[in-house]
Parts: C-alpha cells; structure tokens; sequence
C-alpha cells in the first residue's frame, strides 16, 4: 500500500488592491451580478463573472426554482452562455462571489460547477484562472480549475 498525496495551490490575497486590475473589475462584475441573482429559496445570492481571451466580459447569478433541482448555480449560468455563444473564444478568468455567506472564506463552487469549469478548461488546453472572493475579507486565486478537481472526471476514462 501506497499513501499519495495531492496538493492543493492557491493564493490568498488578503488586499484587493494586490490583485491586478482587471481580476478587481471581474470581482466587482460578480458582485454587481449577484444582486440580480434569483434565489427565493435559499436567499443566497451567488455572482460570477468570466473574462475572455477577446477582453470581453460576461456575468451570471444563481437561477433558482421551486422544483429545487432545477435551479442553476451562478457558474454554470454564465458557462453556459459563454460557451453557447462564443464556443471557440478561450476563457481566461472566472470569479465567484456570494453575497450573504456566513463562512469566514470565500464560497468555493459546487461539484457540479467544478466539473463544467474542467471540461472547459481542457477542451481550451489553456488554463482558467479561478477567483473566489469574500465581500470584506480575502480572495483565492487558483491558477488552474482542475486543482478544484483533483481526479476528475474526463475523456480518456471513456477512450475505447
Ligand atoms: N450556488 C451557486 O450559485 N454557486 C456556488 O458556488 C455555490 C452555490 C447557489 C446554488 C443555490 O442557488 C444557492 O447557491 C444555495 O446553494
């Protein structure tokens, strides 16, 4: 028997000023989009905003619905459009925020999201950048969505 390890890297910014610009802009993006976040049910409202390789930038909230499972996360409401419209433009940036946590971290996304960010990231070959923002407290930066994910899911497990 083998004991393995994986690390897990990310960077905690405790300033948004030490972030680059345009990571705060992003931020701020989620937080503004998070405020227009349909979320009745679990009246917590969750942003995220993408940036593409082009420079431009779109946002997403949480999409709830009283059949709950039919709701959608923040990520994968912008995901989703990013990818349906611009399908062959690289994302480069995605941040996360919510609103109303009461968890002293960022919110981190759920299984669901982590495995939609992975698939992206691959099929662009190029890494997406993941920032999770507390309002009034820190910010983690990932360098790369699989280290969300460590052993995901993907292709080769179905290659013949
Ligand atoms: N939620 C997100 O939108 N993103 C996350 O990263 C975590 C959870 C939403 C789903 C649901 O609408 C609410 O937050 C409570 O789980």
């Amino acid at each position: 028997m083998n004991k393995k390890n994986i690390l897990l890297e990310y960077s905690e910014y405790t300033a948004l000023q030490e972030l680059v610009e345009s990571d705060v802009q992003l931020i701020h993006k989620a937080i503004d989009i998070a405020k227009k976040s349909y979320s009745p049910y679990s009246k917590f409202p969750v942003g995220a905003a993408v940036l593409l390789d082009n420079g431009e930038v779109f946002a997403g909230n949480n999409q709830e619905n009283i059949a709950y499972p039919s709701g959608t996360c923040a990520e994968r409401t912008v995901l989703n459009y990013v990818h349906a419209n611009f399908p062959t433009h690289k994302i480069k940036v995605i941040a996360i925020t919510a609103l109303a946590s009461s968890s002293s971290i960022p919110v981190t996304p759920c299984g669901f999201c982590r495995q939609v960010i992975v698939e992206m990231e691959q099929n662009q070959a190029e890494p997406i950048k993941v920032i999770l923002h507390k309002i009034g407290g820190s910010t983690y930066v990932f360098e790369s969505a699989l280290s969300l994910l460590p052993l995901a899911f993907e292709e080769v497990y179905l290659k013949k």
